[in-house]
């Protein structure tokens, strides 16, 4: 199939004006004059059928899920299916208000409760706090939990060890919440057992765990890991923002870990990319669930409530009780799935995985051995003689109709290019990945440096977009006066 993506030359929103808007409102029939404006306020005039054309037209020079293969390692950019949205945007979901008193919610605060619940059997933790708005933000809610227990316990650790396979907003949250970093090195491609045992003491608050780290590779030793950390004194944090590598199969319970988050917007299908919505709920074991997030639901005889009763917890790490919409389609998804489908979510992102790293094996290095889970990453350094990089590559796939993985990450690989293909495709769309890959790699570096060709934008320099950022029309406006 040839891919050419639509370019429309769409003005800004701010820049069209309706031909058939009017405002006939004789305003000073209805306010004292003081309270008029003198001018008309900066925002778009458009009707609304001009607003739905401005937008869809947009969006038809977009990539998304629903139209394209998106294997954007440690993302997990996968199909989500339309019934999460549609209860999500029932009024009786839509509409509620945080202020609501627990008798004018039963319901939500119900969905709450059991979805508390069943994350706390999957993850195989005593209690779990829906309040994190994203995976980073649930491992900084896990560090200040870890920080709270060790306080209650009159000890002063400070350090909080990692593996350099690590996802990156590891150290990056339990650097927020005031610790020091150490990161240890890896052994083919797993935690090197040695350099944890000399890594740990007495200073050690914490150790956190990326597993399937980010090769993608699960991490078996994990029971002798927190048999190390927890000797030292320390808490086991699990990442299991990539659960859909081990939902049903094992869980961090089993595994020996204190505190974990997920990430709702990935595994559980909330339509999620440019920063959000998203919901990184936090589990810990029973020696924890002091410290936890005030408030939590709870049910007392058959009625629900905000228990805001938890007097040793960290205080509230959201504005109100967590981003609704995700945590109701996560509510959707684990229903409509049952037990078995989790597990067989599972059993499918892995295989999808391990297919796709065995034919990208053929034509691609893709370095440390054996199997992995929902993820993989290849290395493109030995096209670097060629003059092809690992950008090229993910440029020139757009031009084949894919979306770029993720690329340069994780930095313990060079020139990687780490691959997630997610549960939801089929064998027919890994098959023509894995050829247009094949294809683009033995193209001249000439075409490669000129791609995407056929995409809505052409190139652009990453450097100056990431340094000089345009996000609100008051910055484009600016930008234009240059
Ligand atoms: C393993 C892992 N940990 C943490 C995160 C951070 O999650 P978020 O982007 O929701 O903050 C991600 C993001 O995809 C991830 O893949």
């Amino acid at each position: 199939m040839s891919y050419r993506q639509a370019r429309h030359d769409v003005p800004l929103i701010y820049d069209e004006l309706s031909n058939n808007i009017q405002i006939n409102i004789k305003l000073d029939e209805l306010l004292p004059a003081s309270m008029i404006r003198k001018d008309f306020p900066n925002i778009p005039r458009l009707c609304e059928r001009d607003m739905v054309k401005h937008f869809t037209t947009l969006s038809q020079m977009n990539f998304g899920v629903d139209t394209g293969f998106y294997p954007l390692g440690s993302c997990t950019m996968k199909y989500n299916p339309k019934i999460n949205d549609e209860l999500a945007s029932l009024p009786a979901s839509a509409m509620i208000h945080p202020h609501q008193p627990d008798s004018q919610v039963q319901g939500t605060l119900q969905i709450m409760y059991e979805l508390q619940e069943m994350l706390a059997s999957i993850t195989g933790m005593k209690a779990v706090s829906l309040q994190p708005a994203a995976g980073a933000h649930g491992e900084f809610t896990g560090m200040l939990i870890a920080r709270a227990y060790h306080e209650s316990r009159g000890e002063k650790r400070d350090q909080v060890v990692l593996p350099d396979t690590s996802h990156g907003t590891n150290p990056a949250s339990a650097a927020m919440a005031g610790y020091d970093i150490l990161t240890i090195p890896s052994k083919n491609g797993k935690v090197d057992l040695d350099a944890l045992a000399a890594a740990v003491s007495d200073r050690t608050a914490a150790f956190m765990l990326t597993n399937p780290n980010t090769l993608g590779i699960f991490e078996s030793d994990a029971q002798e890991i927190a048999r190390i950390v927890h000797e030292a004194g320390g808490l086991l944090y699990y990442d299991g923002a990539n659960m859909n590598a081990i939902m049903g199969k094992t869980s961090p319970g089993k595994m020996g870990f204190d505190i974990v988050h997920l990430n709702l917007h990935k595994t559980f299908s909330t339509p999620h990319g440019g920063g959000g919505p998203g919901a990184g709920p936090v589990g810990v074991v029973e020696k924890l669930t002091e410290f936890l997030p005030i408030p939590l639901a709870a049910k007392k005889g058959d009625k629900y409530y905000m228990n805001y009763d938890i007097p040793k917890s960290i205080g509230k790490v959201h504005g109100f009780h967590g981003n609704w919409g995700v945590l109701i389609r996560a509510y959707t998804y684990i229903l409509s799935q049952g037990g078995d489908g989790l597990t067989e979510v599972t059993e499918r992102a892995v295989l999808n995985s391990n297919y796709l790293r065995l034919r990208v094996e053929k034509f691609m290095e893709v370095p440390y051995p054996g199997l992995r889970k929902h993820e993989f990453v290849a290395s493109g350094a030995a096209l670097k003689e060629k003059g092809i990089r690992t950008l090229d590559i993910a440029k020139r796939l757009i031009d084949h109709g894919f979306h770029p993985p993720t690329i340069y990450f994780p930095l313990i690989v060079e020139e990687a290019i780490m691959i997630e293909p997610t549960e939801t495709e089929s064998k027919a769309t890994l098959d023509a990945f894995a050829d247009a890959l094949e294809i683009v790699i033995n193209e001249p570096p000439e075409v490669l440096h000129d791609a995407p060709t056929t995409a809505s934008v052409r190139r652009l320099n990453e450097t100056d977009a990431a340094k000089n950022l345009i996000l609100s029309y008051r910055d484009y406006v600016e930008f234009k006066k240059k």
